[in-house]
């Protein structure tokens, strides 16, 4: 891959116009969602969806979410439902995907879902994403902007770190205020909870007037390429941890003496936009990287399935082995 050198985009009327006409190329463009910064390339694209993969170092095709600037959009392509509507009305733009059957006449790249008969949709609340997609008019595939298997990004500069040279541009506006990545649901008749995020399964739950159903806790593969080595950091990873041993960094949860605390105050909302910040900053130090139990309500379960990934033991597979296998890393 020839290197390339990377734009720094604002988020002016100039940046985001300059970010916009680089999609429109096929090019790709880094750009902040509220929960983390994606990197995007035209949907319809197949050949800057496939660089997306590139990019990333991704070893397979997995499906990526479908960026869309409103519920109208969407309609283009996915079938809608009842459900779905509802849902879009309580929750869009924000951080929500939904899983819906394609619209075959939606022109989305097979890239994109991976030949499955459904995408993932979702209408992101972040100005400056809303801006691009409104100016492009077209969906963006959007996976996070890190290399594969890497801690997601929640700045400009934890994209650069990982993606400067691989990329065409970075849009730059600061930190992401949810910092993890959206919910995904599967809306079907029984709509299925596939990756906790930064929206509370309880207020989908609540808007529903139902349970969602839910993955078995050690069965991680429900959205396909969620492999569970994942968001990791280069350093080990230790869960649960009271105190830190000699040599460990600790990152805390609530009232506790450590080296970075999640919050203080014990707020899981706060515990979320701050997690990939703080595991990038500890990381940089190059030690093992011991963590405090964190709570299982409200976001606290996205906040545990990327801890639980971060320290899961590494695949040492080689990415054709990978391939073969069927398997994707994300
Ligand atoms: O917050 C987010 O969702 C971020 C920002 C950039 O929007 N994006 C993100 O994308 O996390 P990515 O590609 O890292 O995660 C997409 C997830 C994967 O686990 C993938 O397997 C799942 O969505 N997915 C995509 N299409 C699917 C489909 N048709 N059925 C089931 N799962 C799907
Ligand atoms: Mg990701």
């Amino acid at each position: 891959m020839e290197p390339v050198q990377t734009e720094i985009l604002k988020a002016d009327s100039l940046g985001l116009d300059r970010a916009a006409a680089l999609l429109a190329q096929g090019a790709l463009v880094a750009f902040p969602t509220e929960t983390v910064y994606g990197l995007g390339g035209d949907a319809r694209n197949g050949a800057a969806v496939a660089a997306i993969y590139q990019a990333k170092g991704r070893p397979s095709f997995n499906p990526l979410i479908a960026h869309v600037a409103s519920a109208e959009v969407a309609r283009r392509y996915v079938q809608w439902s009842e459900t779905a509507e509802k849902l879009a009305r309580a929750f869009w733009p924000g951080p929500l995907t939904m899983v819906l059957p394609l619209r075959n006449d939606g022109g989305v790249s097979e890239l994109v879902t991976a030949g499955l008969d459904t995408l993932a949709v979702r209408v992101p609340a972040h100005p400056a994403a809303q801006a691009i997609l409104t100016r492009l008019d077209a969906p963006v595939a959007a996976p996070s902007a890190n290399p594969s298997g890497r801690i997601s990004p929640t700045t400009a500069q934890h994209v650069l770190n990982g993606l400067q040279g691989r990329i065409a541009a970075v849009l730059d506006d600061g930190p992401c205020g949810v910092g993890v990545e959206s919910t995904i649901v599967g809306v079907t008749e029984q709509p299925t909870l596939l990756r906790p995020g930064g929206l509370a399964c309880e207020e989908i739950e609540t808007v529903l007037g139902r349970k969602l159903n839910r993955r078995e806790q050690d069965e991680p593969l429900n959205a396909p390429g969620q492999l569970l080595s994942h968001y990791a950091p280069r350093a080990q990873v230790r869960l649960n941890a009271d105190h830190a041993e000699p040599g460990e960094l600790l990152l805390g949860f609530g009232d506790m003496e450590c080296d970075l605390n999640l919050s203080e105050r014990g707020d899981l909302v706060e515990a979320a936009a701050r997690l990939f910040g703080h595991l990038h900053k500890l990381d940089a130090q190059g030690k093992p990287i011991a963590i405090a139990p964190v709570p299982m309500n409200g976001l606290g379960l996205a906040i545990n399935d990327r801890l639980r990934r971060a320290a899961a033991p590494r695949p040492k597979l080689a990415p054709e082995i990978i391939r073969r296998s069927g398997i994707g890393l994300l």
